[in-house]
């Protein structure tokens, strides 16, 4: 959506590194784990921001493509991509409605919800490919207010993906903090 874009490049622009240049740490602890079952290197980070952990996941030597709505977004994450020396395919795409055409080893969804596209995510992860979620849990301690459709339930993570066709090999909710957290990884059958 149009106002999605406009809203994102401002928070973009509006400061030099909006969500930090050090990786998600969730991605940083579990990437032994992530090296040992990918089946293979290509990963997708699903609205990759500013990309933070595109660029990481490229650094432990996945072949990443990053999509994100915001233009402001992907120049940053094109210029710290060339910063860090490692290659990123950084496309500008809008996801609401969006279908993925192709199918990844791993794809990763941190601090953005889009119910819908959870299905195209899973259908487009390779046989025993994984997909880790990590985003907002609504809780009574969260500080910042946010729009409620973009908040996680409780058992919510869980609950969508005991359907599918694969295992949960992580789950985590933390209702403190400032950020109350639902964390999952999945893995596809092979
Ligand atoms: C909180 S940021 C998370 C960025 C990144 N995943 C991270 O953890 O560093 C949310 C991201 O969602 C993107 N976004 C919002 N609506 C979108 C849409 N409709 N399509 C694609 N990206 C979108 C924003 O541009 C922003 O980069």
């Amino acid at each position: 959506m149009e106002s999605d874009r406009t809203k994102w490049n401002q928070r973009f622009e509006s400061e030099d590194s909006f969500l930090g240049e050090r990786p998600s740490p969730f991605l940083v602890r579990e990437m032994e784990r992530i090296k040992r079952l990918a089946p293979g290197v290509k990963a997708l980070d699903i609205a990759c921001g500013e990309g933070r952990n595109s660029i990481f996941l490229a650094q432990h030597g996945f072949r990443v493509t990053g999509l994100d709505i915001s233009d402001v977004g992907i120049a940053k994450g094109i210029r710290r991509a060339d910063n860090a020396g490692v290659r990123v395919e950084f496309r500008q795409t809008d996801l609401e409605g969006y279908r993925i055409c192709e199918s990844f080893d791993l794809i990763i969804n941190f601090n953005f919800l889009l119910r819908e596209l959870i299905p195209e995510e899973v259908g487009a992860l390779t046989p025993g490919g994984l997909l880790l979620f990590d985003t907002i849990l609504e809780s009574p301690h969260l500080l910042a207010s946010h729009n409620p459709a973009y908040l996680l339930g409780r058992g919510e993570l869980r609950q969508i993906f005991t359907a599918y066709d694969g295992d949960i090999l992580f789950e985590e909710e933390m209702e403190q903090g400032e950020m109350p957290t639902s964390r999952l990884m999945f893995r596809k059958s092979g």
